[in-house]
C-alpha cells in the first residue's frame, strides 16, 4: 500500500452518517462524494429527532435535492412513538433501519431508550424482525457501568446478546465498534448481527479524544489494543464487519468556544475524506510495523468500504450493478483544517489537519 500512488475502487458505502440540518447539512451533504462515498446510512437524531415516516421521507428528498447523486438509506429514532403498526408503515416506506439510542448518551439521545428497553420494546423488535427492518445499535450502556474497568460498550455487550437470542432474525447493527470485546460480541453472534468500524476508531485512542476537542466522541476510542483489534477486523474480509464512518459534525465554535461549564459535543468531522482516512490509517498501522503490507489487499479494502455493507442492507453488489469506480491518487494533497460555507458564518473542523491523503480525481 505505501509504495502504491494510485487505487481504483468501487464507491464506498459509508453506513453511518450525521448529515444534520438546515445551515450545517447544506455544508456538508456536498461533501459526501469527496469523501468516496456514493451510497449512507442517514442517522435520524436531528433537533427534534426523527419519529416518523413522513419526516424520513421529507428529510431524503431535503438531501436529495441537495445531492441527487447520493444513495440516502434512511432510518427512525426509536422512541415511545415507534409502535408495531408504524414499523409495518416504515417498511412499506422503504424505511431502512430504527436506531435506538440508550438515553443521554450522546449528541440528541436525551429522548434515548431507558436501561429495561429490552422489555419495553419488545413488541416492536418484534415487528421490526417480521418486516425486516434493521436495529441500529448506538451500544453504550445508559448510566455508570458496574465497574471503572468496563467501558460503556463492554457494558452493553450482554445486553446485546440477549437481544440477538430472543430476536435471531432481527438484523442488528453494532455501530462504532470501539472495543476488542465488541467485535468478539458480533463474531459469537449469528450472521444477523454485524457492527460497523468508523475510520477514527482506527487512529485515535482515549488520550487524543480526551485531549482534542476535534476528536472527541462517543462511543470515546480506547486502547491501542482495541484499534489494533479494529484494524485486523477490518483487514479480515469478514463480511460481519463493515464502514460506517460516524462522521458526525459540530460547528468549530462549539467544538472549541465551550465554556468550562458545558460539555463539548461529542463527535469527530471525517465526511470530506472518509475514505481516504480509513487508507490512512491502514497505511500508517503498516508504517509501525503492526500490518503487513500484504495484509491490506484491494478485495479485502473493497469488501470493507463498499460490498460487505451493501449486502447486509440488501442493495446490489457495485461489481454487478456497474456504478463509476472511484480512482485515487496521490499528488501530495494534505487535510485542510476546516471546510467553511460560502459566506463565511459556519466552519466545521476536520479531524487528522495537515495530515497526507490520497486525492480523489
Ligand atoms: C445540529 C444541527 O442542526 O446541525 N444538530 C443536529 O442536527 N443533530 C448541530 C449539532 O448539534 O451538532
Ligand atoms: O461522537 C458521536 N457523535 N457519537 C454519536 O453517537 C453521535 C454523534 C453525533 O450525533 O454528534
Ligand atoms: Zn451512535
Ligand atoms: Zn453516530
Amino acid at each position: 500500500l505505501r509504495d502504491v500512488q494510485r487505487l481504483e475502487l468501487p464507491p464506498s458505502a459509508d453506513m453511518h452518517v450525521h448529515l444534520r440540518q438546515d445551515q450545517v447539512m447544506e455544508l456538508v451533504v456536498p461533501q459526501i462524494l469527496n469523501g468516496g462515498v456514493d451510497t449512507v446510512f442517514v442517522m435520524p437524531n436531528l433537533q427534534p429527532p426523527i419519529t416518523s415516516i413522513a419526516k424520513a421521507l421529507d428529510y431524503q428528498s431535503c438531501l436529495r435535492s441537495i445531492e441527487p447523486r447520493v444513495h440516502y438509506l434512511m432510518s427512525l429514532y426509536l422512541d415511545p412513538s415507534i409502535t408495531p403498526e408504524v414499523i409495518a408503515e416504515a417498511a412499506a416506506a422503504g424505511i431502512t433501519g430504527v436506531k435506538m439510542y440508550p438515553q443521554g448518551v450522546t449528541t440528541n439521545s436525551e429522548s434515548g431508550v431507558p436501561a429495561d428497553f429490552l422489555k419495553a420494546y419488545s413488541p416492536v423488535f418484534a415487528a421490526m424482525e417480521q418486516h425486516d427492518i434493521v436495529l441500529n445499535l448506538h451500544g453504550e450502556w445508559p448510566g455508570r457501568p458496574p465497574s471503572d474497568d468496563i467501558s460503556l460498550e463492554e457494558a452493553f455487550l450482554p445486553e446485546l446478546m440477549k437481544l440477538h437470542e430472543k430476536f435471531p432474525r432481527l438484523r442488528c447493527v453494532l455501530e462504532h465498534c470501539s472495543t476488542a470485546a465488541a467485535l468478539d460480541a458480533v463474531r459469537a453472534c449469528g450472521p444477523s448481527v454485524v457492527g460497523t468500524i468508523t475510520a477514527h476508531h482506527l487512529y485515535l485512542t482515549g488520550d487524543d479524544s480526551h485531549t482534542d476537542p476535534l476528536a472527541f466522541c462517543k462511543p470515546i476510542p480506547k486502547k491501542p489494543s482495541d484499534r489494533d483489534a479494529l484494524i485486523k477486523a477490518v483487514c479480515s474480509g469478514d463480511p460481519k464487519f463493515f464502514f460506517g464512518s460516524d462522521s458526525a459534525p459540530h460547528p468549530l465554535a462549539a467544538k472549541i468556544e465551550t465554556q468550562s461549564d458545558q460539555a463539548v459535543p461529542a463527535g469527530v468531522f471525517t465526511q470530506p475524506f472518509a475514505s481516504q482516512l480509513v487508507i490512512l490509517a491502514l497505511e500508517e498501522a503498516i508504517g509501525r510495523g503492526f500490518l503487513e503490507e500484504d495484509e491490506v489487499t484491494q478485495d479485502r479494502l473493497e469488501q470493507f468500504l463498499s460490498r460487505s455493507g451493501r449486502r447486509f442492507y440488501k442493495l446490489p453488489d457495485p461489481a454487478t450493478e456497474g456504478p463509476p469506480k472511484i480512482v485515487l491518487e496521490r499528488t501530495g494533497e494534505t487535510i485542510p483544517t476546516s471546510i467553511k460555507s460560502a459566506d463565511g458564518t459556519l466552519e466545521i473542523g476536520l479531524s487528522r489537519a495537515n495530515a497526507p491523503v490520497f486525492s480523489l480525481s
